[in-house]
């Protein structure tokens, strides 16, 4: 018998906002919440655990977080929070009483074992900024936590993406200190991944000896614009979201999902094979 599949799907980038309005004036992202929530209900298998990197709502007022409150209370897989550059991290905790992990320390980094994996969130958020950071402190933790199981396969996450993508006015707020970043993780080659939102579209990059991904967000997108002073646009392209599948003979594979229905499935073959 094969050894057990651990799924994680990362979702990220909800900016939900309260009473209904819309982001932007333009975006309904409680909507959207709404079909990824129903989108991950129906997956067959379903994933052990939801992790949402940041952008979990627009201001970072309570009654967003109230708002998010009700609608993940539908969403029927355990769900672990983290801060992007839109968050508040005291309005997420006091929100959040029962996720115990997010109520110590300045910032909010935890870690969490699924199954034969781990978890390490790192909180790259500054108060009141768009770019990301993270601390000495907070360096010097995921050393340790590294450390202490080098065979355990890991997933890192943070909000903000620890390179350059060439969309402009998102590289203008970037993690800011990416290669000392880059210095801890290349000590630990059980980092399966390095796990991102902040860019509104699915990219990856190499970083440190592993790889890191980005996940689309779950409602708008940021426009696809390599040129030059890019506007800083959003467009409402498929949503989606990334599902990382950790099986011990076969590795980590990570898979770009769509957010809604699509017509089909419908099959390939026939009784006579593969249909003409
Ligand atoms: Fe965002």
């Amino acid at each position: 018998m094969s050894e057990a599949m651990t799924l994680i799907a990362q979702i990220s980038d909800l900016h939900i906002k309260a009473h209904g309005r819309l982001s932007y004036k333009k975006v309904d992202t409680q909507a959207a919440l709404l079909r990824v929530i129903a989108t991950l209900n129906a997956m067959q298998p379903r994933p052990d655990k939801v992790v949402i990197t940041g952008d979990l709502v627009d201001f970072g007022t309570p009654e967003e977080y109230q708002t998010l409150k009700q609608a993940l209370a539908g969403l029927h897989i355990p769900f672990l929070l983290m801060p992007g550059n839109h968050d508040d991290r005291q309005a997420l905790r006091d929100a959040f009483p029962e996720h115990h992990y997010l109520q110590h320390g300045e910032t909010l980094n935890w870690q969490m074992r699924v199954n034969g994996l781990q978890l390490l969130a790192l909180d790259s958020s500054v108060p009141q900024k768009p770019w990301g950071y993270v601390d000495e402190a907070q360096l010097q933790w995921l050393d340790e936590q590294l450390a202490r199981e080098p065979q355990l396969p890991t997933l890192v996450m943070l909000h903000h993406p620890p390179f350059i993508c060439g969309i402009e006015h998102m590289d203008q707020q970037p993690l800011r200190n990416p290669a000392a970043l880059a210095e801890i993780i290349q000590k630990h080659p059980q980092v399966e991944r390095v796990l991102s939102g902040h860019l509104h579209r699915s990219v990856q990059a190499r970083f440190a000896g592993t790889l890191a991904c980005v996940a689309p967000g779950v409602s708008h997108q940021v426009a696809f614009d390599l040129a030059e002073n890019a506007p800083a646009n959003f467009v409402l392209e498929p949503p989606g979201f990334l599902l990382h599948r950790w099986q011990p003979q076969q590795g980590m594979t990570t898979h770009l999902c769509a957010i809604g229905n699509y017509p089909g499935p419908w099959p390939f073959y026939d009784a006579n094979g593969l249909i003409d």
